[in-house]
């Protein structure tokens, strides 16, 4: 990418398909230069071509296993060395149906790792930038996950509720820095987020947000300096409802909602 940036620049991790493609497309079209981040070499080279061909934007991808120290360095140091960066949205992530007792030790670490850990990291990256140009964004794509506590959903939940608290900490830390932070919690969404585990949703995926109208909430709730973005009247509805609901019919029901759902993701694999 060209040293002496022109346009403004952004940051999505996760661009291959989904959430992340949707920012892709919406900042090309926006006039961004950009930097995607994914693992699928092939997806992504394609992508790039497309916006830039369709935008005249200039996009670099770059590839990286975001559970691994030495591949999430790779992310940051490239951060570091840019002449600028204006948006930076950490959004890869990914769901493991099962129990935490179910799953072996490094792969829990790996979800912190993918979740928490490399997003902070690029944040750390990012700043020093942003506070240079009093200016800049980021988007952290957390889930309404964070907020029910479904069995099952133990480490998902817990290193999504990170990137919240995160956000609103930076948000009282960035006041009159010009740098606006949010967290993005979307509920369920037409991506590939469950069907790279095997699963055909076609039928409830009509009731689902599609990844674009996500993008649109998060971009317009940004430019209002909305920290905490939940797309949808009715998601908004049930994490009020849920969080007004005393703690322990609550538990309850989270149990009796995340055992069903295991019921469900373990015929799946069977099949
Ligand atoms: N879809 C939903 O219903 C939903 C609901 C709530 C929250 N979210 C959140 O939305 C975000 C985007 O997901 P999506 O729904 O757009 O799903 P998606 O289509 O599966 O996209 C996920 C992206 O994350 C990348 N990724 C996954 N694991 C990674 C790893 N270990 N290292 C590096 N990159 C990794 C994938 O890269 P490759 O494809 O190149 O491997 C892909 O680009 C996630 O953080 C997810 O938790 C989604």
């Amino acid at each position: 990418m060209n040293k002496l940036h022109e346009k403004p620049c952004a940051l999505i991790t996760g661009a291959t398909s989904g959430i992340g493609a949707a920012f892709a497309n919406r900042l090309a079209q926006d006039g961004f230069d950009l930097i995607l981040h994914g693992r699928k070499q092939k997806e992504l080279t394609e992508r790039a071509k497309i916006l830039e061909e369709s935008y005249h934007t200039k996009v670099e991808i770059i590839l990286a296993e975001l559970s691994q120290t030495e591949e999430i360095k790779k992310v940051e140091e490239r951060i570091k060395s840019l002449d600028r960066l204006d948006m930076l949205i950490n959004n890869a992530g990914y769901w493991e149906p099962g129990y935490l007792w179910e799953r072996s030790p490094e792969s829990l670490e790996a979800m912190i790792m993918v979740h928490s850990v490399a997003p902070i990291k690029f944040i750390r990256a990012a700043l020093p930038h942003m506070l240079e140009q009093k200016s800049g964004d980021i988007i952290n794509v957390s889930s309404i996950g964070a907020y029910l506590n479904m069995a099952t959903t133990e480490n998902y939940g817990a290193s999504k509720a990170y990137l919240i608290n995160l956000t609103e900490s930076l948000h009282v830390s960035l006041m009159g820095t010009g740098i606006r932070v949010q967290a993005l919690i979307p509920g369920f969404t037409v991506t590939n987020f469950h069907s790279r585990l095997g699963a055909d949703f076609t039928k409830e995926q009509k009731k689902w947000l599609q990844p674009e109208d996500v993008v649109d909430k998060s971009l317009r709730g940004l430019e209002k300096a909305q920290v905490l973005c939940i797309p949808g009247f009715k998601r908004r509805l049930i994490v009020k409802l849920f969080k007004a609901l005393p703690r322990r019919l609550f538990y309850k029901m989270m149990h009796a909602i995340g055992e069903k759902s295991k019921k469900k993701w373990d015929e799946i694999q069977k099949s």
